[in-house]
């Protein structure tokens, strides 16, 4: 099973986002590219990363009905990037579709993850506007069940369901987890945190770092001990 730090470029710009990881002269970094930078740069920030070295998540969480989903994921697949994912809310016809236009001719694939719940969403607004009422633990297993049953390769969770979701799915189904930070660190936004090396030992298959790293005085440094952390525990 794989494990790596994947870093979140969280930048406006191709121009930050390129001064960063000049920063790097003897690793080539696994890089997430989200929505700000990818709606900000469009496809050629991905070529550009891609045609540095580096392997690509690219967080655009697909959400349309499924005939949509599975053309613009064909479009994704040829941009060659390692990780796609979607919002698993979009049901099952929606994730086969997204694998069928993901799926290239000589039936290779990158990997596709899904978002289950938000972790910006929590049991009240659950309750109150999607009108679920079940407990948010046993919706996001579900939904991580839901796209396991689907063909999709893994989701993305908080590290402190990792375990749960591979006693559920399977050790070969992947976590891929934000919500990381050092011991001695601040949280900034994030709520509900583990350390690299507790996400290792929970299971996370991979974890997504941006601000402690990014915003790090040595970015290059504590990359460094984020990878050296997680991969020794
Ligand atoms: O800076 P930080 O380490 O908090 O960045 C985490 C990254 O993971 C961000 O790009 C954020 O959008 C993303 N993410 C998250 N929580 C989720 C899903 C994605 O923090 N549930």
């Amino acid at each position: 099973m794989p494990k790596d730090v994947i870093v979140a470029c969280d930048f406006e710009s191709k121009e930050k986002t390129l001064a960063f990881l000049d920063l790097f002269t003897d690793e080539k970094p696994f890089v997430k590219i989200g929505m700000e930078l990818y709606y900000a740069e469009g496809p050629a920030i991905v070529r550009e990363l891609k045609a540095r070295g580096h392997k690509i998540f690219l967080d655009l969480k697909l959400h349309d009905i499924p005939n949509t989903v599975k053309k613009t994921m064909a479009v994704l697949s040829k941009l060659d990037v390692d990780i796609v994912n979607l919002h698993a809310a979009g049901t099952t016809a929606m994730m086969q579709a997204a694998l069928e236009g993901l799926t290239r001719p000589d039936g290779t694939r990158p990997l596709l993850i899904a978002v289950t719940m938000l972790t910006s969403t929590d049991q009240a607004a659950m309750e109150r506007d999607l009108l679920i009422k079940e407990p948010i633990a046993g919706v996001v297993l579900h939904y991580a069940e839901t796209a396991k049953n689907a063909g999709l390769d893994g989701v993305v969770c908080s590290p402190l369901e990792a375990r749960a979701v591979h006693a559920r799915c399977g050790e070969g189904f992947l976590t891929v987890t934000p919500g990381v930070r050092f011991a001695d660190a601040e949280k900034g936004d994030q709520k509900r945190v583990m350390t690299p090396a507790d996400a290792g030992k929970a299971g996370s298959d991979y974890i997504v770092v941006g601000r402690p790293i990014t915003a790090a005085p040595d970015p290059v440094a504590a990359y460094r001990r984020c990878v050296k952390e997680f991969i020794e525990a």
